[in-house]
Protein backbone atom coordinates (compact mmCIF):
# COMPACT_ATOMS: atom_id res chain seq x y z
CA UNK A 1 0.00 0.00 0.00
CA UNK A 2 1.21 3.56 -0.21
CA UNK A 3 0.56 6.91 0.86
CA UNK A 4 -2.15 7.65 -1.94
CA UNK A 5 -4.00 4.38 -1.56
CA UNK A 6 -4.98 5.69 1.47
CA UNK A 7 -9.00 6.16 2.76
CA UNK A 8 -10.33 9.38 3.48
CA UNK A 9 -10.63 8.88 7.38
CA UNK A 10 -14.91 8.77 8.66
CA UNK A 11 -15.42 12.66 8.99
CA UNK A 12 -15.77 14.09 12.41
CA UNK A 13 -19.28 14.96 12.77
CA UNK A 14 -18.75 17.70 15.18
CA UNK A 15 -16.40 19.34 12.77
CA UNK A 16 -18.44 18.42 9.50
CA UNK A 17 -21.35 20.87 10.58
CA UNK A 18 -18.86 23.75 11.03
CA UNK A 19 -17.97 23.51 7.15
CA UNK A 20 -21.80 22.76 6.41
CA UNK A 21 -22.73 26.03 8.61
CA UNK A 22 -19.99 28.97 7.43
CA UNK A 23 -21.00 27.46 3.59
CA UNK A 24 -25.14 28.37 4.04
CA UNK A 25 -25.88 31.49 2.70
CA UNK A 26 -29.18 31.86 4.92
CA UNK A 27 -28.82 35.07 6.97
CA UNK A 28 -30.91 33.82 9.72
CA UNK A 29 -28.85 30.51 10.53
CA UNK A 30 -28.40 29.81 13.61
CA UNK A 31 -25.27 27.11 14.78
CA UNK A 32 -25.61 25.30 17.82
CA UNK A 33 -23.09 23.16 16.67
CA UNK A 34 -19.12 22.74 18.25
CA UNK A 35 -18.93 23.46 21.81
CA UNK A 36 -17.47 26.87 21.80
CA UNK A 37 -18.72 29.51 24.06
CA UNK A 38 -20.62 32.55 22.02
CA UNK A 39 -21.37 35.69 24.12
CA UNK A 40 -24.72 37.71 23.22
CA UNK A 41 -23.61 39.07 19.71
CA UNK A 42 -22.53 35.37 18.26
CA UNK A 43 -18.32 36.28 19.19
CA UNK A 44 -16.27 34.12 20.95
CA UNK A 45 -13.96 36.96 22.13
CA UNK A 46 -10.48 36.50 23.70
CA UNK A 47 -11.17 37.02 27.50
CA UNK A 48 -10.53 40.09 28.78
CA UNK A 49 -8.24 38.43 31.99
CA UNK A 50 -6.40 36.63 28.97
CA UNK A 51 -5.60 40.07 27.08
CA UNK A 52 -3.81 41.20 30.12
CA UNK A 53 -2.38 38.48 31.06
CA UNK A 54 -1.09 38.13 26.81
CA UNK A 55 0.01 41.81 27.26
CA UNK A 56 2.16 40.99 30.56
CA UNK A 57 4.00 38.14 29.46
CA UNK A 58 4.88 39.67 26.09
CA UNK A 59 6.56 42.88 28.34
CA UNK A 60 7.79 40.10 30.72
CA UNK A 61 8.64 36.99 28.88
CA UNK A 62 12.42 37.35 28.02
CA UNK A 63 12.71 33.82 25.84
CA UNK A 64 10.92 30.66 24.36
CA UNK A 65 13.34 28.15 24.81
CA UNK A 66 12.44 24.91 26.28
CA UNK A 67 10.46 24.41 29.20
CA UNK A 68 10.56 20.46 29.89
CA UNK A 69 8.99 17.65 29.06
CA UNK A 70 5.99 18.05 31.59
CA UNK A 71 5.55 21.76 30.90
CA UNK A 72 5.99 24.92 33.66
CA UNK A 73 5.81 22.89 36.97
CA UNK A 74 3.83 26.22 38.02
CA UNK A 75 0.77 25.43 35.79
CA UNK A 76 0.80 22.16 36.85
CA UNK A 77 0.30 23.23 40.78
CA UNK A 78 -1.84 26.09 39.79
CA UNK A 79 -4.08 23.14 38.31
CA UNK A 80 -4.21 21.10 40.89
CA UNK A 81 -5.07 24.03 43.36
CA UNK A 82 -7.63 25.05 40.85
CA UNK A 83 -9.29 21.27 40.62
CA UNK A 84 -8.37 19.43 43.51
CA UNK A 85 -8.49 22.09 46.03
CA UNK A 86 -7.27 21.26 49.42
CA UNK A 87 -9.69 17.87 48.97
CA UNK A 88 -6.21 15.54 48.46
CA UNK A 89 -2.67 15.36 50.13
CA UNK A 90 -0.87 17.89 47.70
CA UNK A 91 2.33 15.01 47.87
CA UNK A 92 0.12 12.56 46.36
CA UNK A 93 -0.65 14.94 42.95
CA UNK A 94 1.65 14.72 39.97
CA UNK A 95 0.74 16.28 36.98
CA UNK A 96 2.09 17.32 33.32
CA UNK A 97 0.99 20.28 31.17
CA UNK A 98 -0.61 18.79 27.84
CA UNK A 99 -1.79 19.54 24.70
CA UNK A 100 -5.28 20.77 25.37
CA UNK A 101 -7.49 18.61 27.10
CA UNK A 102 -7.76 15.73 24.25
CA UNK A 103 -3.67 15.65 24.58
CA UNK A 104 -4.84 14.78 28.64
CA UNK A 105 -7.57 12.27 27.85
CA UNK A 106 -4.70 10.51 24.79
CA UNK A 107 -2.57 10.53 27.66
CA UNK A 108 -5.21 8.91 30.22
CA UNK A 109 -5.70 6.15 28.14
CA UNK A 110 -2.37 4.77 27.10
CA UNK A 111 -1.91 4.95 31.07
CA UNK A 112 -4.53 2.53 30.83
CA UNK A 113 -2.56 0.38 28.92
CA UNK A 114 0.29 0.68 30.18
CA UNK A 115 -0.60 -0.61 33.58
CA UNK A 116 -3.56 -2.97 32.50
CA UNK A 117 -3.12 -3.97 28.57
CA UNK A 118 -6.44 -6.17 28.44
CA UNK A 119 -8.33 -3.35 30.80
CA UNK A 120 -11.67 -1.84 29.23
CA UNK A 121 -12.17 1.81 29.58
CA UNK A 122 -16.15 2.37 30.52
CA UNK A 123 -17.23 5.18 28.71
CA UNK A 124 -21.22 6.69 29.08
CA UNK A 125 -23.56 5.60 26.20
CA UNK A 126 -23.62 9.25 25.53
CA UNK A 127 -20.30 11.04 25.42
CA UNK A 128 -18.21 13.11 23.50
CA UNK A 129 -17.44 11.12 20.24
CA UNK A 130 -14.13 11.87 20.62
CA UNK A 131 -14.07 9.46 23.27
CA UNK A 132 -14.52 6.14 21.44
CA UNK A 133 -12.83 7.53 18.45
CA UNK A 134 -9.75 7.80 20.18
CA UNK A 135 -9.91 4.27 22.10
CA UNK A 136 -11.02 2.77 18.44
CA UNK A 137 -7.66 4.68 16.86
CA UNK A 138 -5.93 2.86 19.83
CA UNK A 139 -7.43 -0.47 19.41
CA UNK A 140 -7.68 -0.15 23.44
CA UNK A 141 -11.29 -2.46 24.43
CA UNK A 142 -13.87 0.01 25.73
CA UNK A 143 -17.60 -0.79 26.63
CA UNK A 144 -20.73 1.58 27.02
CA UNK A 145 -23.03 2.30 30.05
CA UNK A 146 -25.92 3.99 30.72
CA UNK A 147 -26.05 7.60 31.43
CA UNK A 148 -29.00 8.98 29.97
CA UNK A 149 -32.76 8.57 30.70
CA UNK A 150 -34.25 10.23 28.12
CA UNK A 151 -38.00 9.85 29.08
CA UNK A 152 -37.08 12.24 32.11
CA UNK A 153 -34.06 14.11 30.94
CA UNK A 154 -32.24 12.33 34.28
CA UNK A 155 -29.90 10.40 35.33
CA UNK A 156 -30.28 6.93 34.08
CA UNK A 157 -28.67 5.64 38.02
CA UNK A 158 -29.81 2.24 38.08
CA UNK A 159 -29.37 1.48 34.46
CA UNK A 160 -25.60 3.38 35.16
CA UNK A 161 -24.77 1.34 38.33
CA UNK A 162 -26.41 -2.13 37.11
CA UNK A 163 -23.59 -1.62 33.85
CA UNK A 164 -20.82 -0.62 36.19
CA UNK A 165 -21.49 -3.55 37.67
CA UNK A 166 -20.01 -5.10 35.20
CA UNK A 167 -16.38 -3.96 35.63
CA UNK A 168 -13.03 -5.89 36.57
CA UNK A 169 -10.08 -5.16 37.60
CA UNK A 170 -7.99 -3.23 35.47
CA UNK A 171 -10.33 -1.48 34.08
CA UNK A 172 -11.07 2.20 33.53
CA UNK A 173 -14.04 4.42 34.53
CA UNK A 174 -13.89 7.64 32.27
CA UNK A 175 -16.66 10.07 34.07
CA UNK A 176 -17.54 13.76 32.93
CA UNK A 177 -15.89 15.88 35.91
CA UNK A 178 -18.81 18.04 34.93
CA UNK A 179 -21.62 19.69 32.13
CA UNK A 180 -21.72 16.77 30.86
CA UNK A 181 -20.92 16.47 26.92
CA UNK A 182 -23.76 16.03 25.15
CA UNK A 183 -26.69 15.53 27.68
CA UNK A 184 -25.96 18.06 30.34
CA UNK A 185 -26.98 15.38 33.19
CA UNK A 186 -24.52 15.37 35.63
CA UNK A 187 -23.66 12.50 38.66
CA UNK A 188 -24.97 13.79 41.77
CA UNK A 189 -22.61 14.08 44.82
CA UNK A 190 -23.71 10.89 46.15
CA UNK A 191 -23.06 9.44 42.66
CA UNK A 192 -19.59 10.42 42.97
CA UNK A 193 -19.03 8.93 46.44
CA UNK A 194 -20.75 5.72 45.46
CA UNK A 195 -18.69 5.47 42.28
CA UNK A 196 -15.25 5.98 44.37
CA UNK A 197 -16.54 2.92 46.71
CA UNK A 198 -17.20 0.58 43.66
CA UNK A 199 -13.99 1.95 41.58
CA UNK A 200 -12.24 0.92 45.47
CA UNK A 201 -13.94 -2.47 45.75
CA UNK A 202 -13.66 -3.62 41.92
CA UNK A 203 -10.14 -2.08 41.79
CA UNK A 204 -11.09 0.24 38.59
CA UNK A 205 -9.46 3.31 37.67
CA UNK A 206 -11.62 6.22 37.20
CA UNK A 207 -10.55 9.19 34.87
CA UNK A 208 -12.25 12.37 34.70
CA UNK A 209 -12.66 14.50 31.93
CA UNK A 210 -12.84 18.00 32.86
CA UNK A 211 -13.18 20.40 30.06
CA UNK A 212 -16.23 22.85 31.61
CA UNK A 213 -15.20 23.22 34.68
CA UNK A 214 -17.00 26.57 35.90
CA UNK A 215 -19.51 26.31 33.24
CA UNK A 216 -22.11 24.77 35.56
CA UNK A 217 -22.54 25.64 38.75
CA UNK A 218 -19.28 27.74 39.79
CA UNK A 219 -15.66 26.41 39.78
CA UNK A 220 -16.10 25.30 43.43
CA UNK A 221 -19.45 23.48 42.91
CA UNK A 222 -18.66 21.99 39.29
CA UNK A 223 -15.57 20.20 40.95
CA UNK A 224 -17.43 19.10 44.53
CA UNK A 225 -18.14 15.79 43.22
CA UNK A 226 -14.53 14.74 41.43
CA UNK A 227 -13.19 16.04 44.97
CA UNK A 228 -14.74 13.81 46.84
CA UNK A 229 -14.07 10.76 44.69
CA UNK A 230 -10.47 12.09 44.53
CA UNK A 231 -10.70 11.98 48.67
CA UNK A 232 -11.93 8.42 48.79
CA UNK A 233 -9.63 6.30 45.90
CA UNK A 234 -6.30 5.47 45.96
CA UNK A 235 -5.53 6.71 42.37
CA UNK A 236 -7.25 8.44 39.76
CA UNK A 237 -6.48 10.74 36.57
CA UNK A 238 -8.02 14.08 35.71
CA UNK A 239 -7.99 15.72 32.19
CA UNK A 240 -8.47 19.48 32.82
CA UNK A 241 -8.73 21.56 30.06
CA UNK A 242 -8.36 25.71 29.51
CA UNK A 243 -10.07 25.60 26.28
CA UNK A 244 -13.61 26.44 27.30
CA UNK A 245 -13.47 28.15 31.12
CA UNK A 246 -10.52 30.60 29.99
CA UNK A 247 -11.64 30.30 26.06
CA UNK A 248 -7.95 29.12 25.06
CA UNK A 249 -9.34 26.97 22.35
CA UNK A 250 -6.63 27.33 19.72
CA UNK A 251 -3.69 27.44 22.36
CA UNK A 252 -4.14 24.08 23.30
CA UNK A 253 -3.84 24.42 27.46
CA UNK A 254 -4.53 21.46 28.82
CA UNK A 255 -3.02 19.35 31.79
CA UNK A 256 -3.21 15.61 33.31
CA UNK A 257 -3.36 15.59 37.11
CA UNK A 258 -2.81 12.11 38.31
CA UNK A 259 -3.37 11.17 41.86
CA UNK A 260 -0.90 8.59 43.71
CA UNK A 261 -1.88 6.20 46.47
CA UNK A 262 1.11 7.45 48.76
CA UNK A 263 4.06 9.07 47.55
CA UNK A 264 5.92 5.28 46.71
CA UNK A 265 4.87 5.65 43.07
CA UNK A 266 4.85 9.49 42.83
CA UNK A 267 8.22 9.71 41.15
CA UNK A 268 7.90 6.53 38.55
CA UNK A 269 4.63 8.14 37.61
CA UNK A 270 5.42 11.94 36.90
CA UNK A 271 8.12 10.53 34.83
CA UNK A 272 6.00 8.43 33.05
CA UNK A 273 3.67 11.56 32.02
CA UNK A 274 6.83 13.23 30.79
CA UNK A 275 8.25 10.47 28.85
CA UNK A 276 4.38 10.32 27.12
CA UNK A 277 4.74 13.94 25.98
CA UNK A 278 8.42 13.20 24.90
CA UNK A 279 7.25 10.26 22.80
CA UNK A 280 4.19 12.08 21.64
CA UNK A 281 4.77 15.98 21.38
CA UNK A 282 8.10 15.82 23.27
CA UNK A 283 7.57 19.41 24.51
CA UNK A 284 3.88 20.86 25.56
CA UNK A 285 2.40 23.67 24.08
CA UNK A 286 3.42 26.47 26.35
CA UNK A 287 2.24 29.77 25.91
CA UNK A 288 -1.68 29.41 26.94
CA UNK A 289 -0.34 27.14 30.05
CA UNK A 290 1.79 29.93 31.03
CA UNK A 291 -1.92 32.43 30.90
CA UNK A 292 -3.29 29.72 32.78
CA UNK A 293 -0.56 30.44 35.26
CA UNK A 294 -0.28 34.12 35.63
CA UNK A 295 -4.41 34.05 35.79
CA UNK A 296 -4.91 31.57 38.30
CA UNK A 297 -2.01 32.85 40.71
CA UNK A 298 -2.53 36.32 40.33
CA UNK A 299 -5.17 38.03 42.57
CA UNK A 300 -6.33 40.83 39.88
CA UNK A 301 -6.69 38.65 36.92
CA UNK A 302 -7.91 35.86 39.22
CA UNK A 303 -10.85 38.24 39.85
CA UNK A 304 -11.69 39.52 36.53
CA UNK A 305 -11.42 36.00 35.17
CA UNK A 306 -13.91 34.58 37.45
CA UNK A 307 -16.42 37.56 36.81
CA UNK A 308 -16.03 37.00 33.03
CA UNK A 309 -16.72 33.07 33.68
CA UNK A 310 -19.58 33.60 35.65
CA UNK A 311 -21.12 36.14 32.74
CA UNK A 312 -20.57 33.30 30.59
CA UNK A 313 -22.62 31.12 32.98
CA UNK A 314 -25.13 32.83 33.06
CA UNK A 315 -25.67 33.81 29.64
CA UNK A 316 -25.48 29.73 28.90
CA UNK A 317 -27.95 29.50 32.20
CA UNK A 318 -30.76 32.12 31.04
CA UNK A 319 -30.44 30.84 27.43
CA UNK A 320 -31.43 27.19 28.91
CA UNK A 321 -34.39 28.65 30.72
CA UNK A 322 -35.74 30.52 27.81
CA UNK A 323 -34.93 27.55 25.54
CA UNK A 324 -37.07 25.11 27.91
CA UNK A 325 -40.03 27.35 28.42
CA UNK A 326 -40.13 27.94 24.72
CA UNK A 327 -39.89 24.43 23.83
CA UNK A 328 -42.26 23.18 26.49
CA UNK A 329 -44.98 25.77 24.92
CA UNK A 330 -44.32 25.21 21.03
CA UNK A 331 -43.99 21.48 21.25
CA UNK A 332 -47.17 21.46 24.48
CA UNK A 333 -44.36 18.92 25.75
CA UNK A 334 -43.59 19.43 29.59
CA UNK A 335 -40.81 17.00 29.01
CA UNK A 336 -37.92 19.65 27.75
CA UNK A 337 -38.64 21.76 31.45
CA UNK A 338 -35.75 19.28 32.24
CA UNK A 339 -33.42 20.97 30.08
CA UNK A 340 -32.95 24.10 32.62
CA UNK A 341 -32.37 21.82 35.28
CA UNK A 342 -28.87 20.35 33.13
CA UNK A 343 -25.81 21.88 32.85
CA UNK A 344 -23.25 23.41 30.59
CA UNK A 345 -23.10 24.13 27.44
CA UNK A 346 -24.86 21.31 25.79
CA UNK A 347 -28.26 19.33 26.35
CA UNK A 348 -29.46 16.31 23.77
CA UNK A 349 -32.90 16.81 21.89
CA UNK A 350 -35.33 13.45 21.51
CA UNK A 351 -34.36 14.05 17.44
CA UNK A 352 -32.85 11.73 15.04
CA UNK A 353 -29.92 12.35 12.97
CA UNK A 354 -32.94 12.95 9.88
CA UNK A 355 -34.69 15.02 11.90
CA UNK A 356 -31.63 17.01 13.13
CA UNK A 357 -30.82 17.23 9.49
CA UNK A 358 -34.34 18.26 8.75
CA UNK A 359 -33.41 21.10 11.37
CA UNK A 360 -30.64 22.27 9.21
CA UNK A 361 -32.00 21.96 5.76
CA UNK A 362 -36.01 23.44 6.93
CA UNK A 363 -34.51 25.73 9.37
CA UNK A 364 -30.64 26.68 9.20
CA UNK A 365 -30.69 25.67 12.58
CA UNK A 366 -27.30 23.36 13.14
CA UNK A 367 -26.77 20.76 15.94
CA UNK A 368 -24.81 17.79 16.19
CA UNK A 369 -26.40 14.54 14.59
CA UNK A 370 -26.62 12.61 17.40
CA UNK A 371 -29.33 15.32 18.91
CA UNK A 372 -27.06 17.88 20.76
CA UNK A 373 -27.09 21.33 20.82
CA UNK A 374 -25.08 23.95 22.38
CA UNK A 375 -26.91 25.96 24.45
CA UNK A 376 -24.16 28.99 23.80
CA UNK A 377 -25.01 29.66 19.92
CA UNK A 378 -28.37 30.54 21.14
CA UNK A 379 -29.60 34.62 21.76
CA UNK A 380 -32.74 36.17 22.52
CA UNK A 381 -33.60 36.63 19.38
CA UNK A 382 -33.27 33.27 18.21
CA UNK A 383 -34.75 31.14 20.68
CA UNK A 384 -38.16 31.04 19.64
CA UNK A 385 -37.54 30.37 16.18
CA UNK A 386 -35.44 27.21 17.10
CA UNK A 387 -37.97 26.13 19.84
CA UNK A 388 -40.47 26.41 16.78
CA UNK A 389 -37.90 24.35 14.23
CA UNK A 390 -36.55 22.11 16.78
CA UNK A 391 -41.32 21.41 17.30
CA UNK A 392 -41.97 21.25 13.65
CA UNK A 393 -39.32 18.49 12.90
CA UNK A 394 -40.31 16.59 15.81
CA UNK A 395 -44.38 16.87 15.40
C1 LIG B 1 -17.23 19.78 21.22
O1 LIG B 1 -17.62 18.78 21.83
O2 LIG B 1 -17.90 20.33 20.35
C2 LIG B 1 -15.90 20.39 21.54
O3 LIG B 1 -15.29 19.66 22.56
C3 LIG B 1 -15.05 20.56 20.35
C4 LIG B 1 -14.49 19.27 19.86
O4 LIG B 1 -13.26 19.17 19.81
O5 LIG B 1 -15.24 18.37 19.49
Amino acid sequence: MRLSDLQVPAPDGIFALIRAYSEDPRPGKVDLGVGVYRDASGQTPVMAAVKEAEHRLWVAEQTKSYVGFSGDPGFVDALHRLVLGDSVAPDRVVGAATTGGTGAVHHAFSLSRLIAPEGRVWVPAQSWPNHAAILGDMALPHRAYRHLDRATGTLDREGMHADLTNMAAGDMLLLHGCCHNPTGVDLAPEDWGTLAQLCIDTDVLPMVDLAYHGFGDGLDADVAGLRRMAALVPEMLICVSGSKNLGLYRDRAGGLLALCADTRGRAALAANLATLNRLSISFPPDHGARLVTMILKDTGLRAQWETELGTMRARIGAMRASLAEALCRETNDTRFAALARQRGMFSLLPATPEQMLRLRTDHAVYGVDDGRINLAGLTNETVDHVARAVADVLR
